[in-house]
């Protein structure tokens, strides 16, 4: 949600800087902007829409080197020009990522003391505060600094002060930012993929910390304004991330990494036929899995594997209701934070409420030192690279891996769940090549409905396959529990209704089956993606081989996020970067 990149070098500056956003396209917007010095004068271009409305209107031979720039997923107030950032208010120029949660009260007073706004945003009332301490102290390091003691909520902040167009100024609390170190020139970003084309060498800001670059180099300090040195990284991963290498979208390039990425997590944690240096859960009486869409959906299956093979009562629940829900804080029990962008604002703050409570908590997240990374006592990261397309699926499938070797690692017999995990990069890239998904999915693409139905662990299969479709195709699509059907929902069927069933799950697999009859009966078209060889209750099938309770789950995954990419793509949606939605959602 958002993008930020500044840029302060000796290229110019309006390519550099757009180069960056556009690598943040895939964190999800609905308006871009930049603001860029040249004869020591801000220039402000605005515009809402796509990167290429502004794109449009640049001038990418400008000359400047140093700028901000944005791109702006909508929370106070319209997609709109105006409402684009970045900001001015006076001497203040900024793009500000994150919410402020006190802006209405700050702007109250602002008002009252005769300031006017244009825009709608907490980002305008931002940048007018901070014009207003400026303007007393003519500091900006210091400025900066009680600014960030007046804001409530989350921010990373660009800053620009017209009286000093050469210096760029940063600051974080709680939402992403980043600074690239290149050669004499210096990058900052919400993300590493908006860095990489300037410099791989980068450093992690911490809350409160303000950055100042100007052409004596870079300088951090902290909330103290004392200077502070930090650690400088080295970004080793995939340099092409921004490359979708020949497939036609990041969200099939991703769906075909799959394979490597078991390999490379059982490179990792699998020795002979043990796992290592794998958390163990074994020491809680119960576990509380918490989480956000798909990742919520990773913490149902993991909720099988754990119960099942590791014994241990596990409930899953979403951020946004653990936040707000009674919860009773066991000291024995341990909290599991799923997140892949470790940036989600439920999830951070569903992890620092059970750490206030003092409640162990692992996180299992894929972004590197992200917010959820660095707030959790433990750590698992899932490696499953950068994650570009919005609707996620290496980085789901890699989240069920980890919860599958946490639950594992408790056996005494490890060698079922290795010698089953050592088969998958096979089977993932068989089901991945031998199908004809588009076949399946020219069949479904013209509902306008699809029920995804299961039981058991099918049905929290049904629920990510169900998410995914709806996302991407933008058909209506609910996953409902089979056996709850005739208690209310049933009289949603008719023969146009799109009915998906899941049967995997041995355990409850003629159940269902009766289920999903009483829908056919009733008119609708079944397909049913199943192991059942017999399968006299569907009208088309993707037949999957019966492997084992372990890898019965994670094949079927692949299928499902095929069918619904091929519906997508058969519909021409935006299948990287769907409506509406953001990749990495740091508002409530
Ligand atoms: C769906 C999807 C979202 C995320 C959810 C949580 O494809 O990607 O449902 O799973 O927004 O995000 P993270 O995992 O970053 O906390």
């Amino acid at each position: 949600m958002c993008g930020i990149v500044g840029y302060l070098g000796n290229k110019k500056a309006i390519p550099v800087i757009m180069q960056g956003l556009k690598s943040l396209e895939y964190r999800g917007y609905d308006s871009a902007g930049i603001a860029y010095i040249k004869n020591d004068k801000v220039n402000i271009i605005k515009k809402a829409g796509k990167i290429k409305n502004l794109d449009n209107v640049l001038n990418y031979k400008e000359d400047t080197y140093l700028g901000i720039a944005h791109t702006r997923w909508a929370t106070h107030g319209k997609a709109n020009d105006i409402n684009a950032h970045p900001h001015k208010y006076g001497k203040i120029t900024i793009v500000h990522n994150g919410i402020i949660e006190n802006y209405d009260n700050l702007k109250k007073e602002l008002i009252k003391k005769g300031k006017t706004f244009i825009s709608e945003t907490d980002t305008e009332v931002v940048a007018c505060l901070l014009d207003e301490i400026y303007e007393k102290n003519k500091n900006m390091l210091e400025a900066i600094n009680l600014l960030a003691k007046r804001l409530n909520g989350s921010y990373a902040l660009n800053i620009i002060c017209s009286d000093e167009p050469h210096t760029l100024y940063a600051v974080r609390k709680d939402s992403p930012l980043i600074v690239g170190n290149g050669n004499q020139e210096y990058i900052l970003a919400s993300d590493i993929p908006a860095l990489l084309h300037v410099t791989n060498k980068y450093f992690l800001l911490d809350n409160y910390d303000i950055v100042k670059i100007d052409n004596n180099g870079l300088k951090f300090y902290d909330e103290n304004l004392k200077q502070i040195k930090k650690q400088e990284k080295v970004y080793t991963g995939d340099l092409e991330v921004s490359s979708k290498k020949g497939y036609d979208h990041f969200m099939l390039k991703e769906i075909n990494e799959q394979p490597e990425l078991i390999k490379k997590l059982f490179r990792k944690y699998a020795i002979g036929d043990k796992f290592s240096n794998v958390f163990d859960i074994s020491k809680y009486k119960s576990i509380e899995i918490v989480a956000c869409g798909s990742a919520y959906h990773a913490g149902l299956i993991g909720k099988y594997y754990i119960e099942h093979l590791a014994n241990i009562k596990t409930t899953v629940t979403y951020a946004s209701e653990y936040r707000y829900q009674k919860n009773f804080f066991d000291k024995d029990s341990l909290v599991i934070i799923i997140s892949q962008s470790g940036e989600t604002a439920d999830s951070l703050a569903a992890l620092k409420l059970a750490k206030k409570n003092k409640i162990d908590t692992l996180a299992i997240v894929n972004v590197f030192e992200s917010s959820i990374a660095r707030e959790a006592k433990y750590v698992f990261y899932t490696e499953a690279g950068i994650e570009v397309a919005v609707a996620t699926t290496k980085a789901y499938l890699a989240q069920i891996l980890v919860l599958l070797m946490l639950a594992a690692n408790t056996l005494k017999d490890q060698s079922e769940v290795i010698n089953s995990l050592k088969l998958l990069p096979n089977l993932l890239s068989q089901y991945i090549n031998n199908y004809d998904y588009k076949k399946i999915a020219k069949k479904l693409v013209n509902y306008e409905h699809i029920f995804y139905l299961g039981r058991g662990l099918d049905f929290s299969l049904a629920m990510e396959g169900s998410l995914k479709l709806k996302e991407i195709s933008y058909i209506h699509s609910e996953a409902y529990p089979a056996g709850e059907l005739k208690h209310g929902t049933i009289s949603l069927i008719d023969k146009n209704t799109g009915i998906i069933a899941i049967v995997i799950d041995k355990t409850i697999k003629e159940k269902t089956i009766s289920n999903i009859k009483e829908v056919a009966s009733r008119g609708a078209k079944i397909l049913a993606i199943t192991n059942d060889e017999k399968n006299e209750f569907s009208d088309t099938k993707i037949l999957l081989e019966d492997y084992n309770d372990i890898l019965n789950p994670l094949v079927t995954i692949i299928s499902m996020q095929l069918l619904a990419y091929h519906i997508a793509k058969l519909k021409k949606c935006d299948i990287d970067k769907p409506r509406n939605l953001a990749k990495s959602v740091t508002v409530e």
